[in-house]
């Protein structure tokens, strides 16, 4: 049997569907009501510590912002994402800006097929939620064997940590309620459809698929920032 016949189907969009070009062009813009995206490039650039020249991956890029900042930078850039759409996209934005070019593969956390051990650093931001955690593993997997060995790996995620006494009822509440209006309807979305975990099982995974946890950073109301290890 061909694993495709059992695969997880990470072409199908989950919750918002940025398969949908309105979506894409309003993405930047909904971001900015609460997101600071240019400020976190920088400090996943500066976390990574990378020479130029060396070899990064961006998984789930949508419209490409880490990946054009990594390119300005001087990084060998390859990105990926399931949505044809954001591919496009990304490749109009890198002829505007006159950038150096961006490998750009239709592809996913599971699909993506680079060959193991090319890339100093993988980097992906509010994507992995997209997987169901039995998928999430194998995603964590693939990205350690395309990392050479040390090489850093950056999770930007919605992560559930449950307060002291909080139950995962008020958790959700509490994140929702974190969003301006504007955003709360996609907040909402993202706990009824998507697949965010708690941050043990994102921990135990990480450690699973041979990362060590370097450290860990919540930047908002349940969103959190990994930076991991390939182990030797
Ligand atoms: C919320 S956007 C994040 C975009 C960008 N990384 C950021 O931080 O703003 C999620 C992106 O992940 C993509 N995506 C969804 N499932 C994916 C998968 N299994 N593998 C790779 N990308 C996926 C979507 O198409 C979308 O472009």
């Amino acid at each position: 049997m061909h694993k495709t016949e059992w695969q997880w189907d990470e072409m199908r969009q989950i919750g918002t569907d940025y398969s949908d070009l309105k979506e894409v062009e309003l993405y930047d813009q909904r971001m900015k009501s609460f997101r600071d995206v240019d400020l976190e490039n920088q400090e996943m650039l500066s976390m990574l510590q990378l020479p130029k020249g060396s070899a990064v991956l961006e998984i789930g890029c949508g419209t490409g912002r880490f990946s054009r900042a990594a390119a300005s930078f001087g990084l060998k850039v390859s990105a990926v994402d399931v949505s044809k759409i954001m591919l496009e996209y990304v490749q109009k934005k890198i002829s505007e800006e006159n950038l150096s070019p961006i490998i750009l593969q239709h592809a996913g956390f599971l699909t993506s097929d680079f060959p193991s051990e090319s890339f100093d650093a993988v980097v992906s931001g509010a994507a992995l939620h997209h997987l169901p955690d039995t998928w999430k593993l194998v995603a964590l997997q693939n990205i350690s064997r395309v990392l050479k060995t040390g090489g850093k790996f950056i999770l930007r995620d919605v992560v559930f940590s449950l307060r002291e006494g909080e139950s995962p009822d008020q958790c959700f509440e509490r994140f929702i309620h974190s969003f301006n209006e504007q955003v709360r309807p996609g907040a909402l979305g993202h706990v009824k459809q998507e697949f965010s975990t708690y941050d043990w099982i994102m921990d135990g995974l990480l450690t699973r698929a041979g990362f060590a946890i370097k450290s860990k950073k919540s930047v908002s109301s349940n969103f959190v920032v990994y930076l991991c290890q390939k182990d030797a």
